[in-house]
């Protein structure tokens, strides 16, 4: 029988950092195999909440389950959760003393003991996944924006992880760049049957490829449904928000938090 739980599951989460409220009653539920985008502007706390999905950041209140089990507190059974997750963060974070192939070879030489051959078998298949096979052996500074963050995304692949989770994959890249990233989770998410989690500010890029969408505004969501009902969403904030303007009907830092999103 196919698993049908949901593979991230937060009820009622409130996340607290430095003494302030950042996020509350965040209610959330992402199916298996489909790509929920989280949306919302610069400091909304779209990090905050994927620190609560790896177990960087304790909930104040509520719960949050990964992969069918409660965030776990003990640094043991975190460890093992986080090998499930693939994280591709902002700055790529690949170490520059070490080629393309070495960077991706790392999570598989520190989480498992197969023998240099057969790792170096995987890394060149997860660069052959992002359609860089060839560029095995170059370092990273011989490497494009959008070629790094292929690299990056084939490390966050390097164990299998059932989970995939993206914090602005598209920052600093060019329009094409953007394209070719955004392209590539959604047919890495399709033929590995992964399921993906984009925080992303880039709304334009990401809506065509998420099955899904949440809007993070005022401490809380203010949208969660189809990325066409977020389109044709007439609620000034998000239409704010969806425009990019700065100015608008209703301040975001000002606005009160409503949670008139039904979620998932
Ligand atoms: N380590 C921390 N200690 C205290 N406050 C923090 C910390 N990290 C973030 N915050 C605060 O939490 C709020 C949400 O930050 P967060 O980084 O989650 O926003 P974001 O939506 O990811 O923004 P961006 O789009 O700029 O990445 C901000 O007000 C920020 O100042
Ligand atoms: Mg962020």
């Amino acid at each position: 029988m196919p698993d049908t739980s949901p593979i991230v599951r937060i009820d009622h989460l409130r996340l607290d950092r430095g003494g302030r409220t950042v996020l509350r009653d965040i209610t959330l539920s992402v199916p298996r195999g489909s790509i929920v985008a989280v949306l919302g502007p610069s400091g909304s706390g779209k990090s905050t909440l994927l620190s609560a999905l790896t177990g960087e950041l304790a909930p104040t209140s509520g719960t949050v389950e990964v992969l069918g089990q409660p965030v776990p507190r003990a640094q043991r059974a975190l460890l093992e959760l986080r090998k499930g997750i693939g994280v591709l963060l902002q700055g790529n974070g690949l170490l520059t003393d070490l080629t393309a192939a070495e960077n991706v070879a790392l999570p598989l030489r520190m989480h498992t003991r197969l023998p240099p051959a057969l790792i170096r078998r995987l890394v060149l298949m997860k660069l052959h996944a992002v359609g860089l096979r060839a560029a095995a052996d170059a370092y990273p500074r011989e490497l494009s924006g959008g070629m790094a963050r292929r690299v990056a995304l084939a490390r966050a692949l390097a164990l299998d992880p059932p989970l995939m989770i993206y914090d602005e994959p598209l920052t600093g890249l060019d329009p094409i760049a953007s394209g070719v990233v955004m392209d590539l989770v959604k047919r890495l998410n399709d033929s590995l049957g992964l399921t993906s989690i984009i925080v992303t500010h880039h709304v334009h890029e990401t809506l065509p490829i998420a099955d899904h969408a949440v809007v993070i505004a005022n401490g809380g969501i203010v949208f969660s449904g189809t990325p066409s009902a977020l389109e044709a969403s007439t609620d000034p904030l998000i239409r704010q928000f969806l425009n990019g303007e700065p100015d608008g009907p209703i301040p975001f830092e000002s606005a009160a938090f409503n949670s008139r999103a039904e979620v998932a």
